[in-house]
């Protein structure tokens, strides 16, 4: 059983309620705005026939904006079965059947297949325990590692804090996910301390977005 299995449930039940609003906004409005910045990153270096491996993938949509650009294959790990549901069909309706594969799985305990490209979207926020989680991501990695949390830094550091606390505080009387601010610097040292450099890094308007590669 999971170290963390009343977390892990939490999580799955959660977005399992979102996962038709997910794909709904992926099929109609495309990614969100930090996806696209970390589609860029990504697309700043050759994706062709490279593979991805997306933790956290949700209903998949970076995964097939990488497989529309001549990613070779991707494969997505997520807590949530109704997401990797939302995915595979999203994958079968742009025709990425044999390409995109979907497993359910915690991302920090799996085994991982060995990936060129690794994302984390929006995923470390809502997990608590991000070492774990990160070292099985760059085990993983065989070349970069793109990820997106929320923009908990510069002048925005105070509001989100705030407003995150008032989040939190109504999740957990709700028995919901709770979301987190893990420390930017100790992950970003953990990265360089990993053999990892940081290429990237630009906010959007809640988010931060990375780009990290072993070169
Ligand atoms: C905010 S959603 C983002 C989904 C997608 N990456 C996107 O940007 O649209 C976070 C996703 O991460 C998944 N998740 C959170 N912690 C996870 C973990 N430890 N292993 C696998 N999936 C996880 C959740 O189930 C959820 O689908």
């Amino acid at each position: 059983m999971e170290p963390n299995s009343v977390e892990i449930d939490k999580i799955a039940r959660e977005f399992d309620g979102d996962a038709c609003e997910f794909c709904e906004r992926y099929k109609n409005k495309g990614l969100s705005r930090s996806s696209k910045l970390l589609l860029r990153f990504i697309l700043d270096n050759r994706v062709r026939d490279r593979s991805i491996l997306d933790l956290g993938c949700g209903a998949g949509g970076l995964s097939f904006e990488l497989l529309k650009e001549g990613a070779g294959n991707a494969v997505g790990f997520d807590l949530s079965p109704n997401m990797l549901s939302a995915a595979t069909e999203l994958a079968q309706a742009n025709g990425f059947e044999s390409r995109a594969k979907f497993e359910l799985g915690n991302a920090a305990t799996s085994e991982l297949p060995g990936s060129d490209i690794v994302v984390m979207d929006k995923v470390l926020c809502c997990y608590s325990e991000w070492k774990p989680l990160l070292k099985n991501a760059m085990e993983a990695s065989r070349m970069m590692i793109g990820f997106t949390v929320p923009r908990d830094a510069g002048l925005t550091k105070l509001p989100f804090r705030l407003a995150l606390k008032v989040v939190n505080y109504f999740q957990k009387r709700r028995g919901g996910v709770l979301f987190y601010l893990h420390p930017l610097g100790t992950i970003d040292k953990t990265m360089r301390e990993s053999g990892f450099t940081r290429r990237k890094k630009q906010g959007s308007r809640f988010w931060l977005v990375f780009l990290y590669s072993r070169i």
